[in-house]
């Protein structure tokens, strides 16, 4: 594995510094870190730094960073190795994701891909049945075919050679002692494993997650993982190579071998590259919304969501009006997603897709009186493509952290293994991911254009994933948020913008509200959640409403004047934690 150099792409905001203060040394005021299971936050905000993480061991192991004087990286890399342990249902070293890290020193904006790839010998066929139809998507799933090249720990190794204070293999402290020691397994845990049932693993998965009777491991129980400690303590001594090289890489080359399939193999793991890309943003309500640009297509849609919105008043608190125009722009960014969006060292993907003239004439599509039904993408002027790398229901694969640390800096990960653990093949104490179901699996579409997001030999799937960051009209970091949730995470990241950006809620009130959005589908509303209020008056206004549990793990910072404010999602088991 090559960790590609990091160019660092860099948007300048403003002269003006970080809105921050040096250390100010006050004690948490954190809430306690209560029963696993029940997420948690701050009574008050808390003046130097904070972490907001899916489970209060990794949010603490973060902090603790924090207070022995780390950056926003060093503790995020501490609280991703915590989560690939006691959240291994969501994400590990075995996955991929996007950063965007907030250089307050350099006043920049740093945004990088370690988003997992397909093998080098991949073709558009590898999802295809002989006769040329798709594979069934749980046939696929625990299968080599879904299994991509792991990029976490070399994106989270070039960033911490940039932006780390902490000695690289202390960060894996931590983890290790957890590893060694063992951990209370959540109820989250315990009840994925149950629903999931022990046939879903491979031999190692089963032996490590179920009892000889094949039930999952208790609530409660202290579950060790020395395979995984082990495998910390390589990285720790030598970085993502341990991965890529050795018997760890040999291990990860058989557990994702597929008979008749080109499954990853060494050159594969050596070659693998982090990317820097230049960070997407959109100016909403005087607001600078910067996101992750391809293969991910959060940063673009939720961008072109809010463009298309930016003209509409969408009142002072949540009302079936502004819902239906929310839903009615998100079908419109969804439909020209699902068309034009995909990794674009492989494709051209039109940055006219975010060309303020053109959102503001398809913007004329939403009509306040009625649905559009399903919209059909547009035709973006022909502008530049976006940069590829040569140019310079619920989804609990996924996990999101936020931070910001005592200097101003600011991380915001989404970090995913796309399935509810992965493709269920762990191998040396860390779980496989499954993320090129996230590809097309039809090559081709209906009338015979080809699908942009295709498999192809070293593309990597495109993604939903919308780690975000906000700044204010000078250039002032505003806030920093993320959520789990697959192809709904864009809208979870809309509906927290929308919330506290134009009804003004604080994070946590964000966070919690109920979820509503369209993927250019049905109005979905959050089943048994207070949106379901708004369902008559949708409906008369010709919406099919569809009623799914909406599992967001929206994670939020914002930064105010009395000091920082946290979000964590009550659907999860997270923790938001600073002092
Ligand atoms: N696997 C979730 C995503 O990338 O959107």
């Amino acid at each position: 594995m090559i960790v590609g150099t990091i160019m660092l792409a860099t948007f300048l905001l403003g002269l003006l510094g970080a809105n921050f203060h040096p250390v100010q040394a006050q004690l948490s005021r954190a809430a306690p870190e209560g029963p696993s299971g029940q997420a948690t936050q701050p009574a008050a905000p808390v003046r130097s730094q904070m972490v907001v993480a899916a489970h209060p061991l990794a949010a603490r192991a973060a902090r603790q960073m924090l207070r022995d004087g780390g950056t926003a990286i060093d503790a995020l890399v501490a609280a991703q190795m915590v989560l690939n342990l006691v959240e291994p249902q969501s994400s590990g070293i075995g996955g991929g994701g996007f950063l965007l890290y907030w250089d307050a020193n350099r006043q920049q904006l740093i945004t990088l891909d370690g988003r997992e790839t397909a093998p080098a010998a991949a073709g558009p066929d590898r999802f295809l049945n002989d006769d040329g139809t798709p594979i069934r998507w749980p046939d696929a799933v625990g299968t080599g075919r879904s299994i991509g090249v792991p990029g976490i720990v070399p994106m989270l190794e070039a960033a911490h050679g940039e932006y780390g204070r902490i000695e690289w293999g202390q960060l894996f402290a931590p983890a290790i002692d957890l590893a060694s020691n063992g951990f209370g397994v959540s109820p989250r845990l315990n009840l994925l494993l149950t629903g999931m049932g022990p046939d879903a693993f491979n031999e190692e998965g089963r032996n490590y997650f179920f009892d000889e009777t094949g039930e999952a491991r208790a609530l409660g129980e202290v579950l060790k993982n020395p395979a995984l400690a082990l495998t910390f303590k390589q990285i720790a001594a030598r970085g993502h190579i341990a991965l890529g090289s050795g018997p760890i890489a040999k291990s990860i080359i058989a557990a994702a071998s597929e008979p008749g399939v080109a499954t990853i193999n060494i050159n594969d793991l050596r070659d693998y590259e982090t990317i820097a890309r230049p960070p997407v943003c959109l100016t909403y309500r005087g607001y600078s919304i910067c996101g992750m640009g391809p293969p991910s297509s959060g940063g673009m849609t939720v961008g072109a969501i809010l463009g298309l919105l930016e003209a509409s008043d969408l009142g002072d608190q949540p009302n079936a009006a502004a819902i239906h125009l929310i839903i009615e722009a998100e079908k419109l960014a969804y439909a020209d997603r699902n068309r034009y969006m995909a990794d674009s060292d492989f494709v051209d993907v039109p940055a006219g897709l975010l060309d303020p003239d053109y959102l503001a004439e398809r913007a004329l599509a939403i009509d306040p009186a009625q649905t559009m039904g399903r919209a059909e993408p547009g035709t973006p002027p022909e502008l530049a493509a976006m940069p590829g790398r040569d140019h310079s229901g619920e989804n609990p694969g996924t996990s999101h952290i936020s931070i910001i640390d005592q200097f101003g800096n600011a991380a915001s990960l989404t970090t995913t293994i796309e399935s509810a653990f992965g493709s269920r093949r762990m191998v040396s104490g860390f779980l496989l991911n499954n993320e090129l179901t996230d590809f097309s699996f039809r090559p081709v579409d209906d009338d015979g254009r080809p699908v942009a997001n295709r498999v192809e030999g070293g593309k990597r799937p495109r993604s939903s994933m919308s780690p975000t960051m906000v700044f204010d009209a000078d250039g002032k970091l505003w806030a920093v948020l993320g959520s789990p949730g697959g192809s709904r995470i864009i809208l979870y990241v809309v509906k927290a913008l929308v919330a506290m950006i134009d009804w003004n809620m604080e994070p946590q009130t964000a966070s919690a509200l109920g979820t509503f959005g369209s993927r250019n589908g049905p109005a979905e509303l959050e089943r048994g959640a207070d949106m379901d209020r708004f369902a008559s008056e949708l409906e008369a206004l010709g919406h099919e409403i569809a009623r799914p549990s909406m599992t967001s793990g929206l994670h939020i910072i914002r930064v105010t004047p009395d000091g920082l404010l946290g979000g964590v999602d009550p659907r999860r088991e997270g923790a938001a934690i600073g002092d």
